[in-house]
């Protein structure tokens, strides 16, 4: 019995560890159910709506930062006219963590 506890405590000490979710990760699980229907949201990848620019042409940007990235999101006036939603307040700051993580040095976009 006291072994099992022992287990059952070690397991929980060590799930936390293993699989931690970070705000990237939080903002790559968002953007998969909310964008991806138009942008290409992961590295290398092309935007299923031609109109929509893939995100690592977006976060290579000249200028761009995490800070950009949420303000831009924060203000749905912003939005183009195809992005008709406005996205809440604790998805914006997944969403720029997770976009910023596309950025490469000497990115050259796609064709
Ligand atoms: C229905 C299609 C559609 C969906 C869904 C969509 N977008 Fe867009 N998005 C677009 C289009 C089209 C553009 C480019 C418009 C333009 O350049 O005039 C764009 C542009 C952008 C830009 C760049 C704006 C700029 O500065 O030029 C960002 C950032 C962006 N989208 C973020 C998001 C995020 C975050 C989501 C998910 C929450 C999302 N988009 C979902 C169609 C979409």
């Amino acid at each position: 019995m006291k072994k099992l506890a022992t287990l059952t405590l070690i397991a929980l000490i060590a799930t936390p560890l293993s699989a931690k979710v970070t705000p990237a990760k939080r903002g790559l699980a968002f953007a998969k159910t909310h964008c991806a229907a138009c942008h290409g949201i992961s590295a290398n990848s092309s935007s299923p709506n031609p109109e929509a620019p893939p995100w690592d042409d977006i976060a290579n940007r000249p200028g761009t930062t995490r800070e950009t990235l949420r303000v831009f999101l924060r203000d749905s006036h912003n939005y183009p006219d195809a992005m008709q939603f406005t996205v809440k307040r604790r998805n914006i700051g997944d969403l720029a963590a997770y976009m910023i993580t596309l950025q490469r040095k000497g990115y050259h976009p796609g064709i």
